[in-house]
């Protein structure tokens, strides 16, 4: 019989969860009236066809859209799309995490201060566009400390990090630079919800048989998830659905983990948890056919 465990840490984050109920509620009140996402809302081709069915669409530019309302996703944007945005006459509900909305404000802050100010980060992900756009491009991205070494560090220097970041990573590049700068301001812009939920699926991984990462194939934080899990040496799927799941991967095992990723809907969860369940009594029920039969 297989003994189901489920990360302590798995699916929706705050920001998401808010994100997705801002949109519902939208949607809700506005049924004659168009919604846009700006961008796929979240990194999951399951939950952006759901609501597409609840006529939400997206658009990848302002210019795709002629009337109606944008929602401005959990990763939020440079203040120029709002500008943009309010200009057209557009509607804006502005679903940007809070978490982000701070990081935001600081690169904003440490430039308005003098700072030269760095953003550790990946320049293509449109969290970190929003960052840099709030500080008028006048900061600069790095994706680790190497990217340092070719850059003025004789003003004060200033520091955030994209949310999803590592703690250790970030630690890792405010050390190698504390002793070049003569100072340093660092806002830890750091959401621990992401190191938290890693950490808790290395945990499990390690204690089970098989493991299970729910989440979009194109979501970065589940992918980095299956990637850890993998580490372990445990068996690792990274899947989209429970229909996935090859029940030979089952054989031998006793123990199932699952955890998800930071944009996985809990039902996307519940459906492999109840595959599972579904295999136990097909276990129970040969078991006791088999039994049955050598009576
Ligand atoms: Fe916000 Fe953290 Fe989620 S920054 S969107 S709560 S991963």
């Amino acid at each position: 019989i297989l003994e189901v465990i489920t990360s302590e840490e798995a699916g929706f984050c705050f920001g998401v969860e808010r994100a997705i109920d801002m949109v519902l509620e939208a949607a809700g009140q506005n049924e004659n009236t168009p919604v846009y996402t700006l961008g796929p809302l979240i990194h999951n081709p399951q939950v952006v066809e759901n609501l597409e069915k609840k006529n939400v669409k997206v658009a990848s530019s302002l210019s795709e859209i002629e009337s109606g309302i944008i929602i401005i996703r959990s990763h939020g944007v440079a203040p120029e799309v709002l500008d943009k945005a309010k200009a057209k006459g557009l509607k804006i509900i502005d679903a940007t995490c809070p978490f982000v909305k701070n990081a935001q404000k600081y690169a904003r802050k440490l430039v308005d201060e003098g700072y030269q100010t760095f953003i550790y980060g990946d320049k293509d992900h449109p969290e970190v566009k929003g960052i840099y756009g709030s500080t008028e491009k006048k900061s600069i991205i790095i994706k680790d400390k190497e990217d340092l070494d070719r850059k003025d560090l004789s003003k004060k220097v200033g520091f955030v990090a994209q949310t999803t970041k590592s703690p250790e990573s970030f630690r890792d590049i405010i050390s190698y630079i504390i002793t070049e700068v003569k100072e340093l301001k660092v806002y830890n812009t750091i959401c621990n919800t992401t190191d938290v939920r890693q950490s808790s699926a290395k945990k499990l991984a390690e204690e089970v048989d098989i493991m299970f990462v729910i989440g979009g194939r194109n979501s970065a934080n589940t992918t980095r998830l299956a990637e850890i899990c993998t580490a372990t040496g445990t068996p690792t799927y990274h899947i989209e659905t429970a229909n996935e799941i090859n029940r030979t991967w089952l054989n031998g095992k006793n123990k199932v983990g699952i955890t998800a990723g930071a944009s996985t809907p809990d039902w996307l969860i519940r459906e492999v948890i109840q595959l599972m369940n579904e295999e136990n009594k097909e276990m129970k029920i040969e078991k006791t056919e088999n039994e049955n039969v050598e009576e």
